[in-house]
């Protein structure tokens, strides 16, 4: 018995370190977090039995992952622990109970507990000295961390300063680095348009984007943060979780306003219970409930057993992840003709939800789990949006199964090839393309649901089904047929068609009529060139001013002309990347005709074009320090007005620094790349020479 019980803990060990590595170093996990919790839990329980099996080295004894190596290493001063997991009212139930008894309250003594929302992000520990940010480190295995000051001091809910007068000597503040879900979509949307990795959920995106080399990248990722809990302090400002909390708030750290002062059991698996029904109306993930003891003086007194603080318990939601077959693996082709594999489930019910398609991501993913059609899988709505397939059950593989073979050509009428692209490092992509473009009819509804998108024309009333519909009967079929359908309409009679009714139509075509009118930044958006998102086309709008400015440059870049080349490279926010994919647009015929025809039917209306005698036109500015004349909001509008681009951190592409009082890492940045630095007053001064602002 011993024996089999050695062997079972080594296994478990070993299975445990492989999903630790997957989860905290590659931020790659595949198995559910109850999956996971359930092996921690067998494994507990062994060691329980055969307390000679347990070591200092058990997973059991340890938080998470070794520090991955990328960074420097810190020691927590205080450790960064875990929880304590529980998932029914009776463990609820259990956990009150032992507080009660551990701190000898009898049955009259009320006992009150904080209940927090348990983000599912990843915990971090913020080091402030005299108020100030002076380091950041991830949780890494409880004891020594990574080292991601840069990082963090590029994460806007972060404070550089804590608000408020005379700041404790030493702050470590800790929480949780997170990102929502929406953004999480849409950074996924600009990964997977660039050929880049996506991330599987949004946990591990904030974790990816948290753990960069470069700042810069961070900085251009939506992280956000959640203050709930400490580790030094050199003084205590409040007595309760609660008053903490609220202290935290005043400090200048974003706290949870959903946690609540409980005071009973029953108040507790209300909240909980509250939570879990609004859940998926919150736009970031959470997997339970934090409950804590709201009187620190306990806390103390109730300490830690292992890892885990007797104080305090995560009361979990159910998993929301169940099994089901693949019937089917199918390719849906995206806009840019990426392609991505979706699994066409048996349906299954997953936290109350029936899924029957859920991603497979790309052709490396299928790979690495080794999903076969006819597999049982485990399928879990990550964020409770798009499903995913987390990884297979050997045991019910159906025999004579065949691995998956990635199609080689593109499911759309035309059947082209499929390509893998080589990433700028000159590696294989990650996504496979459809290489028929526009010619593939699948990606021309997709280029034309883009092109009525909410960021581009933004037509109501005119959703997927419609387009399809519209472009299956081959009434559009290319953006400037959307602005011809009403004329056309007499012929079409689209009131008689299914889910179109009078009223409907004549809707529609008030709002086709609406946007006859279009900001430049907008229709250049709209094009859904590869490469040219908002920002980039907002840069285009501004740089050329007009449509056909901005036509004419793309026309002589397209013919290879290289002053039209150097003149974007000029432009702010534009490199190769960007010229390349427009070049490469311009020069299709069918792209520059299908354009000219749109521009026929529209009124593009000219950008705002800076002042180009403005002294600042055209340049990188960054502000840095305290300003004394005007709010940071101002001077950046200020400087924009005037045609200069305001960036947030310093570069060599950066042409000017503003540097106000107190400027710090910015400032030194600056002078160490040799960046012109002016003072506030300097550069008003500078400014208030250019004739825009005389005015
Ligand atoms: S308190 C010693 N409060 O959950 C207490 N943790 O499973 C340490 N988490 O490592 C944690 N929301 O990353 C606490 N309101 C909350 C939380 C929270 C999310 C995470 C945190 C922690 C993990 C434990």
């Amino acid at each position: 018995m011993k024996h089999d019980a050695a062997g079972r803990a080594a296994q478990l060990r070993a299975q445990i370190a492989h999903h630790n590595r997957l989860y905290y170093e590659l931020d790659r996990p595949q198995i559910s977090d109850a999956d996971y919790d359930a092996l921690m839990d067998e494994l507990r329980a062994i060691e329980r039995e055969h307390p000679q099996l347990l070591t200092p080295e058990s997973p059991t004894q340890r938080v998470g992952g070794a520090p991955s190596g990328k960074f420097a290493k810190v020691r927590h001063s205080v450790p960064m622990l875990s929880l304590a997991n529980g998932f029914t009212a009776e463990d609820v139930a259990a956990f009150i109970e032992r507080v009660r008894r551990f701190l000898k309250l009898d049955a009259a003594e009320p006992l009150e507990l904080t209940a927090e929302p348990k983000i599912d992000g990843l915990s971090l520990s913020l080091r402030y000295e005299r108020g100030v940010l002076v380091s950041g480190a991830t949780r890494g295995d409880g004891t020594e961390g990574e080292d991601v000051t840069a990082n963090v001091q590029r994460v806007k809910d972060i404070p550089a300063k804590m608000h408020g007068r005379a700041a404790p000597e030493v702050c470590e503040i800790r929480g949780e680095v997170y990102m929502t879900r929406s953004a999480f979509l849409k950074l996924n949307e600009e990964q997977s348009a660039a050929g880049r990795t996506v991330f599987a959920n949004p946990r591990n995106s904030a974790a990816g984007s948290l753990r960069q080399l470069d700042p810069q990248v961070t900085a251009s990722r939506p992280l956000r943060f959640l203050a709930y809990a400490w580790g030094e302090m050199s003084e205590m400002p409040a007595a309760s979780q609660w008053d903490m909390l609220n202290w935290l708030k005043q400090r200048g750290f974003p706290t949870n306003p959903l946690s609540r002062l409980c005071h009973s059991p029953g108040e507790l698996l209300a909240f909980h219970q509250e939570i879990e029904l609004g859940r998926a109306r919150l736009d970031y993930d959470i997997d339970g409930v934090v409950y804590k003891v709201n009187r620190l003086d306990w806390q103390r007194r109730l300490g830690f057993v292992g890892r885990d603080p007797r104080w305090a318990l995560a009361h979990k939601f159910p998993a929301q992840k169940a099994t089901t077959v693949v019937n089917a693996i199918e390719l849906q082709v995206g806009r840019t003709g990426a392609l991505t594999p979706v699994a066409k489930l048996a349906p299954v019910t997953v936290g109350g939800v029936v899924v029957s398609n859920a991603t497979l991501h790309n052709e490396d993913y299928i790979r690495e789990l080794d999903v076969r059609i006819g597999d049982t899988v485990t399928v879990q709505r990550a964020g409770d949006v798009i499903p995913q397939v987390l990884g297979i059950v050997p045991q019910r593989r159906p025999r004579h199964s065949q691995p998956f073979e990635f199609p080689k050509t593109c499911p759309c009428p035309l059947g082209t090839p499929v390509v893998r692209e080589l990433t700028a490092a000159g590696r294989e992509g990650a996504v496979s393309r459809c290489s028929g473009e526009l010619a593939c009819p699948f990606q021309r509804v997709e280029h034309l649901r883009h092109y009525v998108s909410r960021r581009a024309f933004d037509i109501e009333g005119l959703g997927e089904e419609r387009i399809t519909l519209l472009f299956d009967r081959g009434w559009i079929a290319e953006p400037a047929d959307i602005f011809t359908l009403g004329r056309r309409n007499p012929a079409i009679q689209l009131e008689q068609q299914e889910g179109f009714g009078e009223l409907s139509v004549r809707n529609l075509f008030a709002a086709i009529e609406a946007r006859r009118s279009i900001p430049l930044e907008r229709f250049i958006y709209s094009l859904g060139i590869r490469h040219v998102g908002e920002t980039t086309a907002r840069s285009l709008a501004r740089g050329y001013g007009t449509f056909p400015a901005f036509r004419e440059a793309c026309r002589r870049l397209a013919g290879e002309d290289a002053e039209a080349r150097q003149e974007l490279d000029a432009m702010d926010q534009i490199g190769d990347a960007v010229i390349d994919s427009l070049s490469a647009y311009f020069s299709e015929s069918h792209n520059a005709g299908m354009v000219d025809r749109l521009a026929a039917q529209v009124r593009i209306l000219e950008a705002q074009r800076p002042a180009a005698e403005s002294a600042i036109a055209g340049k990188t500015i960054v502000f840095t320090g305290r300003l004394e004349r005007m709010t940071r909001d101002e001077a950046k509008a200020l400087a924009e007005r005037l045609g200069a681009a305001v960036s947030g951190s310093v570069s060599k592409r950066t042409s000017l620094v503003v540097a106000g009082a107190e400027a710090g890492s910015k400032l030194k940045k600056a002078r160490e790349l040799g960046v012109q630095v002016l003072e506030e007053d300097a550069f008003l001064e500078l400014v208030r020479e250019s004739p825009l602002e005389g005015k």
